[in-house]
């Protein structure tokens, strides 16, 4: 290849900067001479807004949240002639190649391009909400986690003191991955999750006899978003029945920003340079991801088709570990 092009798309994450380094300088020490940064996810590739990167255009950039090439949500890119147009604004170009970071949206977007025009395309898994299927791992997944880790120590705090109990509803979609994992570093009295059943009443159970013991109740339920629209406020309410004063709080956005991991900002860097050793060795219609700490390639195909399973013993774990 001589030229190639990158874009992120879809919510953005801690540790696709990172991601857009290790391409840039991977591509250019490989000796394809042309890389081009697409602005704004696929809606700025059909808008024609594209730029040649070098290797001093990504310096820098390792360790910053968010994506210096921006993300956007592109709804037109669903219809085939958009994606036509996609490719005859590459073809215009003289790129030959397309490496797209992004979820699962972004993914289905990359593999509907490559098999109607030919272009060839990598995918990146970049998502907080850890739910690619065939990736062991997303880019930004691991910092959310310590991102919601650190907002929900300091609610501890104010827990404590106030012997008060504290809903907070963490992002994921339609996945649990997020809450499992920030439930069981946290120390959660509970973690509902959109995969499993929940059960209220041995909590409430415990908050009663910790109440008939003299001490005020204090905990944290961690929530994921996705489990049932107004499940939080409706959880409350409940309590509030018991005699609780529960306090809510949405972490929301916070969990996308901030600095990159160690380990976002490793995984991406490794994604981000074998994606190019991909494409040179000649793989299309791959998704590059990690499978028990190695590189791996899954087809596109398989990607956006199968979900992903969050492990029901991990799950479990969560429901053995409270007083
Ligand atoms: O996919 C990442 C994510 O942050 C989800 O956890 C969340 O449901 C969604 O994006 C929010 O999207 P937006 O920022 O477009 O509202």
């Amino acid at each position: 290849y001589k030229s190639i092009a990158l874009l992120t798309s879809g919510g953005d994450s801690p540790g696709m900067n990172p991601a857009i380094r290790g391409i840039v300088r991977a591509a250019l020490n490989s000796g394809i001479e042309n890389v081009y940064g697409i602005q704004r996810g696929y809606s700025g590739l059909i808008a024609g807004d594209i730029q040649k990167l070098s290797s001093r255009s990504v310096t820098n950039i390792v360790q910053r949240g968010g994506t210096m090439l921006k993300s956007a949500r592109c709804l037109e890119f669903k219809d085939p002639a958009t994606r036509a147009k996609a490719a005859k604004i590459l073809h215009d170009k003289g790129i030959e190649a397309l490496i797209v970071i992004g979820g699962d949206g972004s993914m289905t977007g990359a593999h509907l391009l490559t098999e109607e025009t030919g272009i060839p395309v990598i995918g990146l898994p970049g998502t907080i909400d850890n739910d690619i299927p065939g990736s062991d791992d997303t880019i930004g997944f691991d910092t959310a986690v310590n991102t919601a880790l650190e907002a929900i120590d300091k609610i501890r705090d104010t827990a404590l003191s106030h012997e008060r109990l504290f809903l907070v509803e963490v992002m994921g979609r339609n996945s649990g991955f997020i809450a499992t994992q920030v439930g069981i570093a946290c120390g959660a009295e509970l973690v509902v999750v959109p995969e499993y059943e929940f059960d209220l009443h041995d909590l409430c159970v415990a908050l009663a006899e910790q109440r008939a013991s003299g001490q005020g109740s204090s905990g944290i339920i961690v929530i994921a978003e996705g489990k049932d629209p107004g499940l939080t406020s409706r959880i409350a309410y409940q309590l509030e029945e018991q005699g609780q004063d529960p306090k809510i709080c949405i972490l929301g956005h916070i969990q996308r920003g901030g600095s990159p991991s160690g380990h976002d900002r490793m995984l991406a860097s490794c994604l981000g340079a074998s994606a190019v050793q991909y494409l040179l060795a000649g793989y299309n219609d791959i998704m590059v991801g990690l499978r028990q700490g190695a590189v791996i390639d899954i087809p596109l195909r398989r990607v956006i088709s199968e979900k992903k399973t969050l492990d029901q013993n991990i799950f479990d774990i969560t429901t053995l570990l409270h007083k």
